[in-house]
């Protein structure tokens, strides 16, 4: 088993980068930024409360991503791994998502973080906004507070998994075969076990 956080800024191709790498290694996927567009879509009571935030490109309140991830993590207690994209954004999401892993009998093995400069970032989203029909992709301002958001309240997360050894960056410029190899010749290195 073999479970791994793929942590980026917005528009760092965790996206992108997970559905190759569920292929390759078996993994379940869980994006929160998805489930929530899911939520929103269906305009569920969920959706609803993460619009008021997503919209402003703000952090969900904790216990209500928390929440939903656990549900998703306990639909699929006989998965093979899962790749986590976009999740924890927060210290008290990353600690809640150890407890998860130990109450499931198993552990985050690492975190991937890709490293994309703030303004490859913009560029990133704003091309990704013309197709992609999401409101917090289209405007410069809810872009940048998306990024400053990640750097005031989302890289602490880098440095938590650091001090249990588990924290990783590759580069997350070129193409996606390049990047791919980059992240799979990460993963090879990292110790599987429980
Ligand atoms: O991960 P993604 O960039 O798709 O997330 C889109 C938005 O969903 C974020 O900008 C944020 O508003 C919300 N989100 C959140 N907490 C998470 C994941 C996503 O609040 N753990
Ligand atoms: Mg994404």
């Amino acid at each position: 088993m073999i479970n791994l956080i793929l942590f980026g800024p917005p528009g760092s191709g965790k996206g992108t980068q997970a559905a190759h790498l569920v292929e390759r290694y078996n993994l379940v996927h869980i994006s929160t930024g998805d489930l929530f567009r899911y939520e929103m879509g269906n305009n569920t009571p969920l959706g609803l409360q993460a619009k008021s935030y997503i919209s402003k490109g703000e952090l969900v309140p904790d216990a209500v991503t928390i929440g939903m991830l656990r549900n998703k993590v306990e639909a699929h207690s006989d998965a093979n791994g899962f790749i986590f994209d976009g999740f924890p954004r927060t210290i008290p999401q990353a600690e809640a998502l150890d407890h998860l892993m130990a109450e499931e009998g198993t552990v985050i093995h690492a975190l991937i973080a890709l490293q994309v400069p703030d303004e490859a970032i913009v560029e990133r989203i704003k091309l990704r906004g013309a197709t992609s029909g999401r409101t917090d992709d289209s405007d410069e301002n809810i872009i940048r507070n998306r990024i400053n958001v990640y750097k005031t309240e989302t890289t602490p997360v880098f440095d938590y998994y650091a001090q249990q050894g588990k924290s990783h960056s590759v580069n997350g410029l070129g193409s996606i075969e390049e990047i791919l190899a980059r992240l799979c010749a990460a993963i090879e290195g990292i110790e599987r076990k429980p």
